[in-house]
């Protein structure tokens, strides 16, 4: 006769009367898949710590983008903002959704060549690029989008040199109405700045100058903020064109737009608290509405990240001890630390276990594993009682991890696409000793015999 595994006792708390403040169960369903895939076999497969990638889910946010804002507004393009996840497979999925690329520096330049994609189709912001990039951007007709005085002067060189427009945009920021306000990217609107950079370039006249930028920052939880700065940046663009007769083509909004993770600070879940992309969408495309005073109605583009592929990032994790706090709060430490999961600092990330677990929920707080104070993953969150070697999933974990991950004191783990196909393969191997040694010199006099 088969005996039934004993389970621990536990009092089941009975609620009855008024739900609870958020109308939701406590905890959440297990994710016991992605896509079709059992976690147990990608652990299988790929081991753990694990970054897993939905390409449904990605080409699915894509979609939904696009129809939301060109249902409204018939010019719209999207550059892809490489520094939200540069993974060459998550970039061509986009790409072959119609995104454009739009990069920061020249090593993401370089990628988004590498991949294919024209010059004539990058956005090139940022405050540093060098010069030898600005060449290269100009040559190949990137729009290149200006940050301060120093980087027009090196333009304005490299036009003379060369004998060419470069193409260029300027970055400008405003006030819209949110609070702090980034000022410390592009030139300033309300200073008079923005306007003395249009009049060195019209006093040149040998650049392309076709285009405003504006990114007003990230995750902003207020879409009205777009409306003010579109609004701003429709009169600037008429001032211009009366003064020197330059006109704007396009305008480029930035990213911005809030994923459905939770920040730190919020006390209502993310999924309840973001804007949803109709709202933003509502906003920007009202505003843009107005138009040019001569009637022209201006191009948008939007380098949307976080909100573009945070949800369709999980990361898979696996619980290496079990702790009880002299507080008496019960600890995890899991082999996922901030080391892969940066946006910890930023987010209460959703904690899901992969299959049912009887039992009561605790409040428990999960470490990671580094030999570090600060490697906190959720100071606080509601489980069931799970043990060591207990997969866990921590979701959305897709934008801004995989790029500001660090080598620090472990190795990046494997990085594993679900195809749409439902067949999953490696995008990013796991790095190993010899990856980080290579790049390593010990002089001969500091060899130890
Ligand atoms: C110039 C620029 N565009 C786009 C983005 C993407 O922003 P988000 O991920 O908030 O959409 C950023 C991120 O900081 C940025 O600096």
């Amino acid at each position: 006769m088969s005996r039934e595994p004993w389970v621990k006792p536990s009092i089941v708390m009975q609620v009855t009367g008024l739900m609870n403040k958020f109308g939701r169960r406590s905890t959440r369903k297990p994710i016991e898949d992605i896509d079709g895939v059992a976690i147990q076999e990608l652990l299988e497969k790929y081991g753990s710590p694990l970054f897993v990638f939905s390409e449904k889910a990605i080409r699915a946010k894509f979609k939904e983008i696009k129809r939301v804002f060109s249902t409204r507004y018939p010019d719209v393009r999207f550059g892809w903002s490489y520094k939200t996840n540069y993974l060459d497979s998550v970039c061509s999925i986009l790409h072959q959704e119609g995104a454009l690329a739009e990069v920061v520096s020249e090593y993401e330049y370089e990628k988004a060549r590498r991949l294919g994609i024209a010059g004539s189709d990058i956005f090139y912001n940022g405050p540093f690029k060098p010069k030898d990039s600005l060449v290269r951007a100009t040559k190949e007709g990137a729009h290149i989008h200006v940050d301060h005085f120093d980087e027009l002067n090196d333009l304005m060189k490299i036009s003379t040199e060369l004998k060419m427009q470069p193409r260029l945009a300027i970055r400008i920021n405003l006030d819209a109405g949110i609070y702090p306000s980034w000022d410390r990217f592009g030139f300033n609107l309300e200073s008079g700045e923005a306007m003395e950079a249009v009049r060195r370039i019209a006093d040149h006249g040998g650049m392309r100058f076709d285009g405003l930028h504006l990114h007003l920052g990230t995750f902003i939880l207020d879409p009205v903020a777009y409306a003010n700065a579109v609004g701003k940046l429709l009169d600037f663009a008429d001032d211009i064109q009366d003064r020197f007769g330059i006109k704007i083509e396009y305008l480029d909004l930035g990213g911005g737009f809030a994923s459905s993770n939770t920040l730190h600070s919020q006390y209502l879940p993310g999924e309840e608290a973001s804007p949803s992309l109709n709202q933003y969408a509502e906003h920007i495309c009202g505003a843009l509405s107005r138009g040019f005073a001569d009637g022209r109605s201006p191009g948008l583009v939007l380098e949307t990240g976080r909100a573009l592929v945070d949800e369709a990032g999980y990361m898979v994790t696996s619980v290496i001890a079990e702790k009880r706090l002299p507080s008496g709060l019960k600890s995890l430490v899991v082999d996922a630390g901030v080391n892969i999961l940066f946006t910890s600092f930023w987010y209460k990330h959703n904690v899901f276990t992969t299959r049912d677990i009887t039992g009561l929920q605790e409040e428990v707080a999960i470490y990671g594993p580094l030999c570090m104070n600060i490697d906190v993953v959720r100071p606080s969150v509601m489980l069931p009682p799970v043990e060591r070697g207990e997969p866990l999933v921590l979701h959305p974990v897709g934008a801004y991890n995989v790029t500001q991950w660090m080598q620090f004191i472990r190795m990046r783990p494997n990085v594993v696409l679900v195809g749409e196909n439902g067949v999953s393969e490696i995008i990013r191997e796991a790095e190993t000793i010899e990856d980080i040694l290579s790049k390593e010199r010990l002089p001969e006099r500091l060899k130890l015999s």
